[in-house]
């Protein structure tokens, strides 16, 4: 292990965090630790101890820029590190399951990447290790950052007070498109390593973000289709080069194994119908990340390529001045947006984490979060519903969600 700043000892009242990954999620998270002791008052320290990788020199150029105070190339390393006290999981999907649930038996916290895992069994003993561990007071949360955009935890509140009244639609889409033939056969595109491609990738995101503002489960899943426009793609060596054939200029080419899109509709508790749709082929839409939600009483309706607005349509005004309403969610009336700038100075996509990290902090320190948390239960949740369309798709059935467990 190597040392930015030589080491220091552990603070009760401190959350020693052990961060694996340290590409793109290892940025966000490292920023997310650094800064919420900066934007919001806690209730214990943020000491980013150490950061693995899998590449010793790297790791340690990483740490030294992003503030860590020590690096590894062992993951290992950090469940014998007694300054270490949260294991953070940022590293590909296939590491999910078996990072987290060492790292709870060696009494660690866990706060872990999504999709929770690759499958639903990896997921269930995720959620099983959670429940064990619970019990000597170790809790576990999951990166689904989008529920701390203020907009969408605006949304949540909205619906929680009863503002949009009974629910009848629910239309997400999580629109990418990145993952046209130019782009090799990253982890992203290989099933032993990601599980799915889009679905679990971008449908987790929307499937957490219904849930979570509706306060409505899942109860079948029905018409699920799935395609894999791109079946094959370059080689690429474990840094994400191409690798090309000895003779040719020509790259090796390798099967992609996972789906690009992934869509599907629902019926949900109370009555109401959604649907879902998760594309890295949607020409034009780069993060289009939407939810709309009709109900009796009002609409909510949010896209994170305009991440600080929320649209509100209240039903109740009287019809002559009914309208789209466009909440610019960045006064310090609105979720989070206190702990930054003043009104309609935006916040960004880093900022969702930082809000994430101070969340797992007050957690930690026996507050309550601005907004509800998930934990692995709740993850394996999601989990359930990314199965039951998964399984839609290949059966060509509706799948109750009663018959997933
Ligand atoms: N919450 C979000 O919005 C969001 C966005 C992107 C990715 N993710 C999730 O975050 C996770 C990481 O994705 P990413 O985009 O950062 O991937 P990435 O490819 O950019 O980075 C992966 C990192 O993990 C490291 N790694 C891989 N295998 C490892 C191992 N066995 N031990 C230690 N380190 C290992 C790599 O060296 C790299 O540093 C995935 O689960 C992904 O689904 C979430």
């Amino acid at each position: 292990m190597s040392s930015a700043r030589g080491s220091s000892h552990a603070r009760s009242a401190a959350v020693g965090i052990g961060l694996v990954g340290t590409k793109f999620m290892g940025r966000a998270h490292s920023i997310a630790w650094a800064n919420a002791p900066k934007f919001f008052d806690l209730p214990m320290t943020v000491e980013l101890a150490c950061a693995a990788g899998r590449d010793a020199a790297a790791t340690h150029e990483f740490g030294r820029r992003w503030g860590w105070r020590a690096s590894t190339s062992r993951w290992r390393d950090l469940l014998k590190d007694p300054s270490v006290t949260l294991i953070d999981v940022a590293s590909p999907n296939d590491t999910h399951a078996l990072l987290s649930i060492a790292a709870l038996e060696s009494g660690r916290h866990v706060a872990c990447e999504k999709p929770l895992a690759r499958t639903l069994k990896e997921a269930r003993a995720m959620r099983d290790a959670a429940r064990l561990a619970a019990r000597r007071g170790l809790r576990t949360f999951v990166w689904f950052n989008y529920r701390r955009a203020p907009a969408v935890a605006l949304a949540h509140r909205l619906v929680r007070d009863g503002r949009i009244g009974r629910i009848f639609h629910i239309r997400a889409a999580y629109l990418q498109d990145w993952g046209g033939a130019s782009t090799p056969l990253l982890w992203r595109f290989q099933s032993g390593k990601a599980g799915s491609g889009a679905h679990g990738d971008l449908n987790a995101h929307i499937i957490d973000m219904a849930r979570f503002i509706s306060g409505l489960e899942f109860r079948t899943v029905v018409g699920g289709v799935e395609e894999t426009f791109i079946r094959e793609r370059a080689f690429v060596d474990v840094e994400g080069s191409t690798q090309r054939a000895s003779k040719s200029k020509r790259p090796r080419m390798g099967r992609s194994t996972v789906d690009d899109c992934l869509l599907f509709l629902a019926r949900m508790s109370g009555g109401a119908v959604a649907s879902f749709e998760a594309t890295r082929l949607a020409t034009g839409n780069k993060n289009r990340n939407c939810i709309e939600i009709n109900g009796e009483r009002g609409s909510v309706k949010f896209d994170f390529e305009r991440m600080n607005e929320l649209d509100y349509w209240d039903a109740t005004r009287p019809a002559a001045v009914q309208g789209w309403t466009r909440i610019m969610c960045t006064d310090p009336a609105h979720p989070y947006a206190a702990n930054y700038w003043p009104a309609a100075h935006l916040l960004g996509y880093e900022h969702g984490f930082i809000s994430q990290a101070a969340d797992i902090v007050r957690t930690l320190g026996g507050l309550e979060p601005e907004v509800p948390l998930p934990d692995f239960s709740d993850a394996y949740e999601t989990q359930r519903v990314l199965e039951a369309a998964q399984r839609s798709a290949r059966f060509g059935r509706s799948i109750p969600l009663s018959t997933v467990t």
